[in-house]
């Protein structure tokens, strides 16, 4: 399918519906090439990748599993190309490399790239795919992932373009690990469905809760509560996807009375990093959607507190060590998470699964990962017994 993208300039598969464009970037070879946005991905889809994070994460505990796993992919290499401050993408993705044998090299400092010499943007990606098999990227530009998608797809050398966050728009890595750090907390309170999602702070231009919010609707029977400052609330494109799919949602100010009903909060800082000219939102007043110390005892007990971070005010560090509070989590979650996607997209799952189902039978583990069981959201009876088994092992 993606050669078909040579039938259009660049500008006219921009202007393409979402959906059409989405399916004008797969490939035939596997389902899962490019990850651009969140509408991209099924049910099925983040299911399978819920069950080889797990299968990695278990792997990884042990020195034979870890050892394993770096061999899977030693034959490749990463260009990790972050035109954008990052601090906990960049490193997940580059120790989820590391784990699976990957080699990296980035570009972090765009000042040090020939772009500064006048070279287009598509030449600079066409260059990366001459000595790299896959291109992680983050850029400000909105469309820029999927612009460096479609360069390569009309390229005689295409390789897979992961986008590790596009300018205000979408950030769907983030969404995958948020979906498995919730899928966890939840693990043992029935999954994700049913569940109220409280989002809240600067929801305009945060592009983590825009992906998250278009994966939720993945789930049945979620309620999403948005609450932001004024000025900062969820875009009406994001609103009309949820409305289309069916989902539950309300925007409100009033954050602290949402708390006490909230099975997660989602909380995130002000992005004024996409600020222009004289307009510094940092200076506007945002006291009444942080989540304080003091607040704790309105939450529920199983309540899961998640921040993509980085962090400012709005979240009070003294929450820290409380149990619900599952951000630092998150933030590991992101390397198993990436190094799932990668396996995937790099053509190690089948591998990494059989090497799992080998480890379950020498475990004594009756059920040999049938795929119902790898559906299950009850993960306890999956993957307790073989964690034990690789603990013995160490
Ligand atoms: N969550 C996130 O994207 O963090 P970084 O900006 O540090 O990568």
């Amino acid at each position: 399918m993606s050669k078909e993208c040579r039938n259009f300039t660049w500008e006219e598969f921009a202007a393409l519906p979402l959906g059409q464009r989405n399916l004008l970037h797969c490939r035939e070879e596997t389902d899962i090439y490019h990850t651009l946005n969140a509408e991209q991905f099924d049910r099925p889809a983040l299911d399978r990748i819920y069950t080889l994070t797990n299968i990695i994460r278990s792997i990884s505990k042990t020195k034979n599993g870890a050892t394993y796993l770096a061999n899977r992919l030693r034959h490749q290499r990463a260009m990790l190309y972050f035109a954008q401050a990052s601090t906990r993408t960049y490193l997940s993705f580059k120790t989820a490399c590391d784990i699976l044998g990957i080699r990296c090299t980035d570009v972090r400092d765009t000042s040090t790239s020939s772009e500064v010499k006048g070279e287009s943007f598509g030449d600079t990606i066409r260059t990366f795919s001459s000595y790299f098999d896959v291109i992680v990227m983050r850029h400000s530009g909105e469309q820029m992932a999927e612009h460096a998608a479609y360069v390569l797809n009309c390229s005689d050398r295409p390789v897979p373009v992961l986008n590790a966050g596009s300018g205000k728009d979408q950030h769907p890595t983030q969404a995958l690990l948020d979906i498995y750090t919730l899928r966890r907390s939840f693990e043992t309170e029935g999954g994700i469905n049913g569940k109220t999602i409280l989002f809240a702070g600067d929801l305009a231009r945060g592009r983590t809760v825009r992906s998250l919010s278009k994966l939720l609707a993945l789930f049945d029977n979620v309620h999403i509560i948005f609450s932001a400052p004024s000025g900062f609330e969820m875009k009406s494109d994001v609103l009309q996807f949820l409305d289309a799919k069916g989902v539950h949602y309300i925007q409100t100010q009033d954050f602290l009375s949402q708390l006490p009903i909230a099975d997660a909060i989602y909380m995130t800082r002000v992005q004024d990093e996409h600020d222009s000219g004289e307009n510094r939102t940092s200076q506007r007043s945002y006291a009444d959607f942080s989540l304080r110390y003091e607040h704790l005892a309105l939450l529920k007990p199983k309540c899961a507190i998640l921040h993509p971070l980085p962090r400012r005010d709005e979240l009070d560090a003294k929450i820290d060590n409380d149990p619900r509070a599952k951000y630092w989590r998150q933030e590991r979650n992101g390397m198993w998470t990436r190094a799932a996607l990668l396996a995937i997209t790099m053509g190690a799952e089948l591998q990494i699964q059989e090497y799992w189902r080998d480890l379950s039978r020498q475990a004594s583990h009756t059920a040999i990962i049938d795929k119902e069981l790898l559906r299950s959201e009850d993960d306890d009876k999956l993957w307790k017994p073989i964690e034990r088994y690789l603990s013995l092992q160490n």
